[in-house]
């Protein structure tokens, strides 16, 4: 096993133009790394940057100074076409599967895009391939020819989930994946990730605004706020001795205020998360 962390950020800064033709810093100096298989989470308010710094990582926009090192790879001293190459190792779902998910395809076609992309296959191994991933996503084989008018919220996060994992990434970026869904229809989303963690061996960089989302599936947090780290700690440490005034801020606004009340409601969740785990909406 190698102990390397999989992902190091280190200084990321984002500058943005604004209208008045100054800048502004909506990354300031950020760093963490992210162990194998884990699951790091990036919590904060809207506007604090974490979709910024997921966009980064990713190269999906360029960091204004900074660096990226995935499996000792530096990504800035990537081109184009190592990048794209790299790319197929590294994923991203959405909030909104309903504008992510190109209405006019079908649910195979949406699936199997990345691999026509990347040029794997023939028609019939990569019809065979979208449907071992719709198993991964425990949805049925004959969801490939629905249409995503067709599907619930949580199905169409499965779809955006197997089409994330087409290429067998090693790491996913989750920005705010489960956000748009009602409670139950998360937990077994939720759930999903975690398995889908255990079996191929993935590691997260799980954003959400959400600290009792948070809390479910991440190793490690690290509280944003206007583009910088203010803590960062192992998920119990932060949430049972938070130590930033402002974390202690966040965490007080979570619904339940009383600890008693919120340590049952958490076991009554947490059991929900196991029970319901294993029946997909359909
Ligand atoms: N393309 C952009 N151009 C200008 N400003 C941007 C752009 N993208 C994000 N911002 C600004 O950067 C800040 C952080 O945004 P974002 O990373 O989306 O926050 P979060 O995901 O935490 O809600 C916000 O002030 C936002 O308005
Ligand atoms: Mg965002």
């Amino acid at each position: 096993m190698n102990s390397m962390p999989l992902l190091e950020v280190r200084d990321l800064v984002k500058e943005f133009p604004t209208r008045a033709g100054e800048s502004k810093r909506a990354v300031d100096g950020v760093s963490f790394s992210i162990n194998r298989g884990e699951t790091f989470g990036l919590v904060g308010e809207s506007g604090s940057g974490k979709s910024t710094i997921g966009r980064c990582i990713l190269r999906l926009i360029e960091a204004t100074s900074g660096t990226t090192v995935i499996d000792g790879v530096d990504l800035s001293t990537l081109d184009r076409r190592e990048m794209r190459q790299f790319r197929s190792r590294m994923q991203v779902v959405f909030q909104d599967p309903y504008t992510s998910l190109n209405r006019r395809h079908s649910v195979a076609t949406l699936i199997a895009a990345p691999l026509r992309a990347h040029g794997i296959g023939n028609a019939k191994e990569r019809r065979a391939r979208v449907v071992e991933l719709l198993e991964l996503v425990q949805l049925p084989a004959s969801f490939a020819s629905r249409m995503p008018r067709e599907l619930s919220g949580g199905q169409s996060q499965r779809v955006a989930i197997a089409r994330a994992l087409a290429l067998n990434p090693e790491f996913v970026v989750l920005d705010e994946a489960v956000s748009a869904l009602d409670m139950s229809v998360r937990a077994q989303i939720l759930n999903l990730l975690g398995s889908l963690q255990r079996e191929l061996g993935l590691t997260y960089l799980f954003i959400s605004h959400d600290l009792s989302v948070v809390r479910y599936i991440c190793h490690t947090v690290a509280v944003l706020r206007n583009g910088t780290v203010v803590e960062q700690a192992s998920r119990d440490e932060l949430f049972e001795h938070p130590r930033h005034p402002y974390t202690q801020q966040l965490l007080a606004a979570v619904p339940v205020p009383d600890p008693a009340v919120q340590r049952s409601r958490t076991k009554r969740f947490g059991t929900d998360l196991e029970s319901t785990g294993e029946i997909p909406e359909f």
